[in-house]
């Protein structure tokens, strides 16, 4: 049986030695001591006022409680740990700690609000970052725990989170979309009640005061545990509740965990103490007999990876912290997959884009042991077959990375490559170090439009899970093509080098000069020169800001800026998540290979639905008869 062992391994040809490589390390240190410092400014729980208060309450900070409950030794992938980084009246990390770690062996999504932080109330990156996790559970079905203590929605930015939460803050805006149906709060929409239907369970742990929409969280979720004398769930303080009824009582009475675990029922169960709480979260979790979708390696077996045979460490020299120096994709690629084994796809044909298949985290090494164990001692036995099987159920990927700017050939190749993996239910990876498409008489001649929007469509319709890693330049439809942010992959990361815009500021810079001359040669007007330098340079430093990683990982806009070296734990954690759901792939073209462009309705306007012959589709837009060419432009009307 052929198997990934079969996939020979790639040759490196870096030479270690050169001074180019030796530059680039040098380099790459400057912009690691940075993303070092900014993680770690990150994990800062607020004032030491705030702190000292907090602990001699005898309370756990927001880190110690998610380490208690993960397993020992689980990883935890933290999911936008920078969002909100140089935002002015933002907390970092939006007063919350979120990730994917593991409790009692089952990937979960583990949200904590930060109570030192302007009480863990919500601001508005808190909302953003939400939004994000929230998507990033329901696609991939991770079951939910939160450790709550929130003063609900930050008071001072009520109008930035009042309207982005809908019923409530972060916490509710995380819950509400499926764990509603367990209980009977709200007047959600259609699209929380849909979401309710894919049954993720969620749990939520209540350590301190949870107000308003803070105590909405605990209202929305499948099961609830509230630590005594601690935990306060109201939707109004005692001041408020006077200001408003008249009526006095103390925050225990109104709102004590003691109360709800024996008169409202909006607790399931009352803890002793903070570790008796995430002792029964973690009981919850072992009871919720939670199985993944996709393959496993059988319980009994403890997996063993192969790791690629060249250093990571590597890709330090290999990359280029300028992202205008190219170097070759493949050296990246073999020093993240599995024993550097990679297959590459058309290597001959545009080769601006590497595409290939390869397995990353897959355990059959281990299992390859076993076979041989059992062929000498136990011979061919149904246990050799049994691992054999397993053997090929490792977590293949197909990657798609770039080497320079996209031709026609390149579009060809990934297109067909992406329908290649949709059939084969494989996951798709992209390394993004791209400028764009190739413009130029010449290529619109060549009809690079249209092999670029049948790439860009492929993309967005393909449906096997996308994992994206920007890994230096990502601009225009280069960064759609490649799945970035707005083509939904299931995770993004990003390199500290990155970059991350429409184009190039320079570029851009220079384009808007163009325009404006033209524009004042029209109407008759002189330039400025001094004026229009002035100009250009301050467009040119606002594009620059807005492209650097730290802007965009800020804004949430991808799920974490890492190191390179981390990029093969990340894509192999990030593979086994998606693995949650079922990998089906849309069997919704044949392979179109150069001149076919066969395409379900998608998301751009020029999509027209699949008929399977080359002439007199029709397309869903506009309903008329259209030939060959899916760009809307060249409708013969
Ligand atoms: N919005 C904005 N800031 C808030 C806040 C909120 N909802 N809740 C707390 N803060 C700020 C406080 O002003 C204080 O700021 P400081 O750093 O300048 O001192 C800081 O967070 C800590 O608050 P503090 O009251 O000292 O902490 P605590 O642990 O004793 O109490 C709460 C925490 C959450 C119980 C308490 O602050 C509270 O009841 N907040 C109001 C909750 C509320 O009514 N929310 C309505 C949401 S719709």
């Amino acid at each position: 049986m052929a198997t990934i062992a079969d996939v020979k391994r790639f040759k490196s040809t870096v030479n270690t030695a050169s001074p180019e490589y030796q530059a680039n390390y040098k380099e790459w240190q400057l912009l690691l001591n940075t993303l070092r410092d900014r993680l770690k400014e990150a994990t800062s729980q607020g004032q030491m006022r705030h702190l000292e208060t907090h602990i001699k309450r005898g309370q756990l900070l927001a880190r110690d409680r998610i380490e208690l409950l993960l397993d020992e030794d689980s990883p935890f992938l933290e999911i936008c740990p920078l969002a909100g980084w140089g935002q002015k009246d933002m907390t970092l990390g939006g007063s919350i700690v979120a990730g994917i770690g593991l409790v009692c062996g089952v990937e979960t999504m583990v949200i904590a609000s930060v109570p030192t932080l302007s009480g863990g109330s919500s601001n508005e990156v808190s909302v953003v970052r939400g939004e994000r996790i929230s998507q990033i559970l329901m696609e991939n079905r991770l079951p939910a725990i939160q450790l709550l203590q929130t003063g609900g929605a930050n008071l001072s930015q009520q109008f930035r989170v009042f309207h982005r939460g809908g019923i409530a803050t972060i916490h509710s805006t995380i819950l509400s979309p499926f764990s509603i149906g367990s209980r009977t709060y709200g007047n959600l929409s259609s699209p929380h009640r849909n979401s309710s239907k894919a049954g993720i369970p969620t749990c939520s742990v209540v350590f301190g005061s949870s107000t308003a929409g803070g105590a909405y969280s605990p209202g929305m979720s499948d099961y609830v545990i509230m630590v005594k004398n601690k935990a306060q769930v109201f939707l109004g303080g005692p001041p408020l509740v006077q200001m408003a009824t008249g009526e006095i009582s103390d925050a225990e009475s109104l709102g004590g965990a003691d109360m709800h675990s024996r008169k409202s029922g909006v607790s399931d169960q009352l803890a002793l103490d903070e570790f008796d709480a995430i002792r029964k979260a973690r009981e919850w979790m072992s009871h919720l007999n939670w199985k993944k979708h996709g393959p496993v390696p059988p319980r009994h077996l403890t997996p063993s990876i192969e790791e690629p045979i060249y250093n990571r460490d590597e890709l330090l020299g290999i990359v280029s912290a300028n992202i205008r120096l190219p170097f070759d994709a493949t050296e990246v690629v073999i020093r993240i997959v599995d024993g550097s084994r990679f297959m590459p796809f058309k290597p001959l044909y545009g080769a601006n884009l590497v595409c290939g298949w390869a397995h990353v985290h897959g355990w059959f090494y281990f299992i390859l042991f076993y076979l041989v164990f059992f062929d000498v001692f136990i011979e061919y036995t149904s246990v050799i077959y049994y691992y054999r099987e397993t053997f090929d159920a490792g977590i293949p990927v197909g990657i798609l990375a770039n080497n320079n700017v996209l031709f026609t050939q390149e579009a060809n190749k990934a297109t067909q490559f992406i329908q290649l993996c949709n059939l084969k239910n494989t996951p798709l990876l992209f390394f993004h170090n791209i400028t764009g498409f190739m413009v130029g008489k010449r290529y619109e001649e060549e009809g690079i439009v249209k092999a670029g929007a049948r790439f860009i469509n492929a993309v967005a319709n393909s449906q096997v899970p996308a994992i994206t890693i920007i890994m230096g330049a990502s601009y225009g439809a280069g960064n759609y093509a490649m799945s970035g942010r707005a083509y939904n992959p299931r995770f993004l990361f990003s390199w500290p080098n990155s970059k991350c815009s429409v184009m190039g500021p320079d570029q851009l810079t220079g384009v808007m000069d163009l325009i404006t001359r033209q524009a004042a040669e029209r109407t008759g007007q002189v330039i400025d020169e001094n004026a229009a330098a002035a100009r250009n340079e301050k467009f040119r430093l606002v594009v620059e800001k807005e492209s650097d990683v730290y802007y965009t990982t800020s804004r949430c806009l991808d799920d974490g800026v890492i190191d390179p070296r981390d990029t093969r734990d990340v894509v192999g954690m990030c593979l086994s998540v998606v693995y949650n759901r079922e990998v089906k792939g849309g069997n919704l073209y044949g392979i179109s290979r150069i001149l076919g462009s066969v395409y379900k309705a998608g998301v751009m306007s020029n999509c027209y639905g699949r008929h399977g012959q080359l002439n007199g589709w029709r397309s869903f837009a506009s309903g008329r008869q259209v030939g060959h060419c899916i760009q809307s432009d060249s409708i013969d009307p």
